[in-house]
């Protein structure tokens, strides 16, 4: 039988719970999430319950790592099958605040990350972004205090900067990262997969597609980068207005000229119509 979790509202509700937790010495695992929750976040939350006694999980859209144009408004909101999803997978507590609650009037402090948050990949796209997630995942930390957070890789340069921001911090938070869960196709489940047409849902696999592609090719020992603008170039015949398709150090983010260099991720960003894809695979 699923368990309802609590849903706490308002920090003192959330530290009641928390309390309870602490009291009986049990762990606590945190998955920071947008909500509009998919096999992908699920996989996290398993992962969570794998590590520790109890499993928390935070649904709040942060406005603060959405750019005026961005999808803020539009982002999908589905609390009611949410709930239920969580409730399947015996969640403990629900934190979900609304945004005075995370953001009450006057609030003026920001964490500002450095390192994998400026190495020209998303941070050249979406400047705003890592100041709002890093503030963001930075005070769910310090509001939940877990044992363990847990991030997916499909959001690979968010993990890095997360991962470098609870060190840098002495936030007492292990980091841990779950590989991309995928739909049969390939394509990287996301909350913002809804956003695409049939047209462009059937196009969108070929950008896992390419990647594979370009990952097979530099093991063989095809030249950097050749075989990148080759995949480059394929992304963009298939429809895609290309942001990024990059190799670089799967720790730093740093751009790498060959597979020798240390260990590889490929990543890509690109926007197929009006949706914004991003995916990124080890080599
Ligand atoms: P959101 O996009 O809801 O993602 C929440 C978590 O789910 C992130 O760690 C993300 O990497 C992970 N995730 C999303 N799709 C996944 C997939 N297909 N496989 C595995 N994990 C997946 O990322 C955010 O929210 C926000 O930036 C947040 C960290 C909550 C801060 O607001």
């Amino acid at each position: 039988m699923p368990r309802d979790p609590i849903v706490a509202r308002s920090l003192p509700a959330l530290r009641e719970a928390l309390n309870v937790f602490r009291a009986a010495n049990d762990s606590v695992a945190l998955v920071p999430t947008m909500g509009a929750l998919h096999e992908g976040h699920l996989g996290l939350v398993r992962e969570a319950r794998r590590r520790c006694k109890r499993v928390a999980v935070s649904v709040f859209v942060n406005p603060t790592q959405f750019a005026p144009h961005e999808d803020f408004d539009s982002y999908p909101r589905t609390w009611d099958t949410d709930l239920a999803k969580l409730a399947t997978e015996n969640v403990d507590l629900v934190w979900n605040p609304g945004v005075k609650t995370m953001y009450p009037d006057g609030f003026a402090s920001r964490i500002v990350t450095e390192g994998p948050a400026t190495v020209d990949l998303e941070d050249r796209f979406r400047p705003h972004f890592f100041g709002g997630v890093a503030t963001v995942v930075g005070k769910l930390f310090i509001q939940c205090r877990p044992d363990v957070a847990v991030f997916g890789e499909k959001d690979y340069q968010q993990l890095r900067v997360v991962t470098q921001m609870a060190r840098d911090l002495d936030l007492g938070v292990e980091v841990a990262g779950l590989a991309t869960v995928r739909e049969s196709d390939g394509l990287a489940m996301s909350s913002r997969n809804v956003y695409l047409s049939p047209q462009e849902r059937a196009i969108a696999p070929l950008l896992h597609r390419t990647m594979q592609e370009t990952a097979e090719a530099l093991r063989a020992g095809g030249d950097m980068a050749t075989t990148l603008a080759a995949g480059a170039g394929r992304i963009s015949a298939a429809g895609f207005a290309l942001d990024y398709f990059e190799a670089r150090h799967a720790e730093t983010l740093q751009p790498i000229a060959s597979l020798k260099d240390g260990p590889v991720r490929l990543l890509v960003a690109a926007k197929i119509g009006t949706t914004r894809l991003i995916d990124n695979i080890g080599v």
